[in-house]
């Protein structure tokens, strides 16, 4: 158990809160462990029509855990869970709504693509570093993001780590709307308390229509191996080093 994850259940909705601000919501895989739970127990739960993920403190998440990273770089054996919370996210039936707000790093904005409302407060800022972490993108997302925005925006998020503005990513597709940071919670409430009103059995069905499910978890599969290779490279202890020791990576040093 964690108490970096708060779980509150009412009215047909299940909310996830992702509560450990302290370390910017970096996701560990405790936290993991615990949002995939929630998502795969929400399958077989009556009392669960619609699911909110939100955030406690200034931004939404910034990301996996670089420590668990480099322990994983190092020989362990490193997050077992995240796989877990991809795939349950990606699976999910019932209808995500999610309200970010300040940065949404990696995971942090991988997961957006798997939800099917998307509130942002108008500090939000969305970025995929994946390549200046020396890994790949995760979770489905070099398949989604570039379907979603286009392979030029894509790559300019994943190669070059470029932030996307909240109202770029209303633009572009990845969210619904912007609204002030102190009205983003009650926004996402307000969507989840529509959606539990509608028929669950419709919802679902619709939302299993919009997705291809056995495409998005292919890839996923594809993504992961390379994922798991790249975190084990020299490359990736450069990345992680420089976090730890807040300095710039250098890259050239490898051929
Ligand atoms: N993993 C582990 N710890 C993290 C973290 C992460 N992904 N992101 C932030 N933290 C920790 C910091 O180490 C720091 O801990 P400390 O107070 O014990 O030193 C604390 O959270 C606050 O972070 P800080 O960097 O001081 O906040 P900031 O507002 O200046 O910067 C970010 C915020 C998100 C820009 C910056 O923390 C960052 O770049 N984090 C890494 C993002 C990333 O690459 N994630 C992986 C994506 S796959």
């Amino acid at each position: 158990m964690t108490d970096q994850i708060k779980v509150d259940k009412a009215d047909g909705i299940l909310t996830l809160i992702l509560a450990r601000p302290d370390k910017k919501n970096a996701l560990s895989d405790a936290m993991y462990k615990a949002l995939a739970d929630e998502l795969e127990a929400s399958e077989q739960d009556a009392a669960v029509r619609a699911i909110v993920i939100r955030a406690e403190g200034d931004m939404f998440t910034a990301g996996n855990d670089l420590g668990e990273f480099a322990a994983a770089n190092a020989g362990g054996s490193g997050p077992r869970n995240v796989g877990r919370f991809i795939k349950a996210i990606s699976v999910a039936s019932k209808p995500i709504v999610a309200a970010v707000q300040g940065r949404a790093v990696g995971v942090g904005t991988t997961m957006l693509l798997h939800c099917d409302q998307v509130v942002l407060a108008e500090d939000a800022q969305l970025t995929t570093p994946f390549v200046g972490l020396a890994l790949v993108p995760e979770a489905s997302s070099s398949l989604l993001l570039p379907a979603r925005i286009g392979h030029a925006r894509a790559f300019s998020m994943f190669a070059l780590g470029e932030a996307v503005s909240a109202q770029d990513a209303v633009a572009w597709g990845i969210a619904n709307k912007v609204v002030a940071l102190n009205e983003l919670a009650e926004t996402a409430l307000a969507i989840a308390k529509r959606l539990v009103k509608q028929p669950i059995g419709s919802l679902i069905a619709t939302k299993k229509l919009m997705r291809n499910a056995e495409a998005i978890g292919r890839h996923m599969d594809i993504e992961s191996a390379e994922f798991g290779a790249r975190l084990r490279q020299p490359e990736a202890h450069e990345a992680f080093k420089a976090f730890a020791e807040r300095r710039a990576p250098n890259f050239t040093q490898f051929n």
